[in-house]
């Protein structure tokens, strides 16, 4: 083990350039979570080492002093040019953006802004668990519309639910996730655009959580979901954090549609007062100035998807993965492992391999893993292999 990564320093691969030893150092949740012995490739954290640029942003902020309350446009502004460059789109209107402590605190904010409380969120499950948190704290209930065979939004599915959601005449909202955390797949414009068609025709509001878009294969699209017809009304969180690996250095921003400026004059300034301006310039850095480093980890991530696939098929045919585009997240469907519904805690507790237990992904995540593909290859061959151990 202490022999993994050593000397592997691959110049622009992000994901080569750290050693087993360095990260070990690391002191965030990832690395601290389980002892040494336990190969971590659980939370959405990146084994990177910081983008150059977002780096020299925050040294040049420290030794200016400049750690006071957050101000100004240029997060936005950042995240406009980039929408226009990375997905040509030029419909991100500063005005109608709104600071946010984090994503999640501005899902939370964005419910409220549409619904009250015991109204209706419909969510599409598998999906991120914090969603089922959140609306909880919101004091919302959710109604799940699980994904199809395919991994894929089912219109069908999902119209039920907005028509269970709405029942009596209530508001409600549906907090979709684009790209799809844990799937990974990339919502088409035209998936996108029915599922505008059905939520205007049935007055439900979309509230999307976009955190992943940087992270989509270069022979992908990232669809915004402002961006298509009839999602003038809805609202939508972005951030750098995903991307470029900031999680520890925190910030978001809520974007409105048109119709939906209204909704976000209505968040309070203490929430937006209270996001980091450190994280603000880290976010501003990366959105600016940090897209070849972007370009690197895509490329690494594109290499490491296709290892997996391909260590999978050699060593545990018997797990379903149909990779997706975006985000650096594989779910692995383990039932005929035979290893019940909890296949997580027998990779932990028997090959020392910390991966997310399927089952707080809500219906459908029984029987499923979720493994984080951002580390070194050294590391995913490592972790397969020990996997396979159990197995037999
Ligand atoms: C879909 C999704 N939303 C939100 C978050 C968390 O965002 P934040 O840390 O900005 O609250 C994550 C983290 O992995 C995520 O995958």
């Amino acid at each position: 083990m202490t022999g993994l990564l050593s000397g592997a320093r691959t110049a622009a691969n992000p994901l080569r350039q750290l050693t087993i030893d360095q990260l070990r150092q690391r002191t965030s949740l990832k690395w601290r979570e389980h002892p040494d012995d336990v190969l971590p490739l659980w939370v959405a954290e990146m084994d990177v080492p910081l983008a150059e640029p977002v780096a020299l942003a925050i040294t040049d902020a420290v030794a200016r002093g400049d750690t006071g309350y957050t101000a100004g446009t240029a997060y936005p502004q950042a995240l406009a040019e980039f929408a226009r460059r990375r997905w040509g789109w030029d419909g991100l209107v500063v005005e109608r953006t709104a600071l946010v402590p984090d994503v999640m605190h501005g899902v939370v904010e964005a419910l409220r802004l549409v619904t009250e409380p015991g109204d209706a969120v419909v969510v599409n499950c598998p999906v991120y668990p914090p969603f089922y948190e959140s609306v909880a704290h919101a004091d919302r209930r959710i109604v799940e519309a699980p994904l199809g065979e395919d991994l894929r939004i089912d219109l069908g599915t999902l119209e039920e639910a907005f028509r269970r959601a709405r029942a009596g005449g209530r508001p409600a909202a549906y907090l979709l996730c684009s790209p799809h955390n844990p799937t990974g797949v990339v919502h088409t414009a035209a998936e996108l655009t029915a599922v505008a068609d059905l939520a205007e025709r049935h007055g439900v509001r979309v509230v999307a959580d976009e955190i992943h878009a940087p992270v989509v294969a270069g022979g992908a699209r990232f669809v915004p979901y402002l961006s298509v017809p009839g999602a003038e009304n809805g609202l939508s969180l972005m951030s750098a954090s995903k991307g470029w690996n900031l999680s520890g250095l925190r910030g978001g921003l809520l974007v409105a549609g048109p119709a939906a400026a209204g909704d976000l004059a209505r968040v309070p300034f203490g929430v937006s007062v209270s996001t980091s301006h450190l994280g603000v310039i880290a976010h501003t850095a990366a959105f600016r100035d940090g897209g070849e480093w972007l370009d690197s980890l895509l490329t690494g991530l594109d290499d490491n998807r296709r290892l997996l696939a391909d260590l999978l098929a050699e060593h545990l045919p018997a797990v379903r993965y149909q990779p997706g585009q975006g985000t650096y997240l594989a779910w692995l469907d383990c039932r005929a492992l035979g290893l019940g519904d909890d296949p997580a805690t027998v990779f932990l507790d028997s090959a020392r391999v910390a991966l997310n237990s399927g089952l707080a992904f809500g219906t459908g995540g029984d029987g499923h893993v979720r493994l984080n593909l951002a580390t070194a290859p050294e590391l995913i061959t490592e972790a397969v292999r020990r996997m396979a151990g159990v197995v037999g």
